[in-house]
């Protein structure tokens, strides 16, 4: 089992990783369990997908343990970050009774744990919680650092708060049943900690990443374990990203926040696509300004594809020009005044945030990139 520590003073905790950790939860989970039994159930909160695929198992194992589960159970997919579901799931936790020393566990990927730390954020004050993520997207990125947050009409992820988890369990088995191409939209996450900072790591992928992909046990669980480390790291260092180092973490982000604005936020690119989109796009306008080599960018697009992620925009066939790609990211809450911090790379396994791009510049590399 790996155990990775994120250190933060006062809110410290561990995620867990190991094969098979969801039929052994109640061990894994046991110290936030304490204080349930038979007639004061646990709370899970779970999508219809993972109610379906792990309840029965969840229900039974708990039995054996002398514990019973009660389920809030949502609809798969963004719409569940809603205030209107927020105020359902509000309304439940305090039904059943929960108080701070009590843990909720989230049992989903992005979505459900993001949902339900704001949640838990904000029932009376803080109430804990367990993230057990069941995408690799949720696994490597978004179930660890305390990030929740719901949607609004104004955008994606604008009411939030940081909420840590008070333990992270991850079993790779779950991610048997992932749908492929929500595996390689995860997996666009795993190449940006390599590129951001481990240069190692992003030529181990380059060289693994057939096998990672195909949910090979031991490369599987490296990456993850490798992914969170840095993850865990970076947020130990700048919890509230005013470093600059857990801006780190959005590569990529910039550029693939406005091609999911302008799909709608739709199935037609999912978030870790547009991600990886916006990585080849983030390598190729860093060869633009010299910072890396051609060659290297060429390395970066490369790896993306060869992973079946899309790498050119002109393919994703916008019908739309530079110019109101950049009008999305002017509305990203990363904005600052009329300039936007982007994610570089000075080297591969090397970002930076770059401060001094100008956003003209950005428009018309986005034209040529269009016009293919
Ligand atoms: N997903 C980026 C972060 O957690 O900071």
């Amino acid at each position: 089992m790996a155990v990775i520590p994120v250190a933060l003073a006062g809110r410290a905790y561990e995620v867990v990783i190991e094969e098979g950790l969801l039929a052994r939860l109640a061990e894994a989970a046991a110290p936030f369990l304490k204080r349930y039994g038979p007639q004061r159930p646990v709370p899970f909160v779970a999508d219809t997908n993972t109610h379906r695929l792990f309840a029965g198992g969840i229900d039974a194992h708990l039995a054996d343990h002398g514990l019973a589960a009660e389920w809030f159970v949502v609809e798969p997919g963004e719409d569940a970050k809603s205030w209107d579901v927020l105020e359902r799931l509000c309304d439940w936790l305090l039904r059943l009774g929960v108080t701070r020393k009590d843990h909720v566990i989230a049992l989903g990927g992005g979505v459900v744990g993001d949902l339900v730390g704001f949640a838990c954020a904000v029932v009376k004050r803080g109430v804990g919680f367990v993230q057990v993520p069941t995408t690799l997207l949720a696994q490597v990125d978004s179930s660890v650092g305390g990030k929740t947050a719901i949607n609004t009409r104004a955008g994606k992820n604008l009411i939030g708060a940081f909420h840590q988890p008070s333990l992270v369990v991850i079993d790779p088995l779950v991610l048997k049943t992932l749908p492929d191409r929500e595996m390689r939209a995860g997996y666009a996450e795993v190449l940006k900690y390599g590129l951001l900072g481990d240069a190692a790591f992003f030529a181990w992928l380059e060289a693994n990443g057939t096998q990672v992909l195909a949910r090979a046990p031991a490369a599987l669980e490296h990456a993850i374990a490798t992914s969170i480390a840095m993850k865990a790291r970076i947020v130990a260092e700048d919890e509230r990203e005013t470093l600059d180092r857990r801006a780190l973490l959005n590569l990529g982000h910039t550029f693939g926040h406005a091609l999911e604005a302008e799909t709608g936020f739709s199935d037609r690119l999912l978030h870790g696509e547009a991600v990886a989109l916006g990585m080849a796009l983030a390598a190729r306008y860093s060869a633009r300004r010299a910072e890396i080599t051609l060659a290297d960018a060429e390395r970066v697009t490369a790896a993306i594809a060869a992973a079946g992620l899309p790498v050119s925009l002109a393919a994703l066939g916008l019908a739309c020009d530079g110019a109101a790609l950049v009008a999305h990211m002017r509305h990203d809450k990363k904005a600052e005044g009329t300039t936007l911090p982007f994610l570089l790379l000075r080297a591969l396994g090397e970002a930076y945030v770059a401060r001094d791009v100008d956003l003209a510049d950005i428009a018309c590399f986005l034209d040529a990139e269009m016009a293919g």
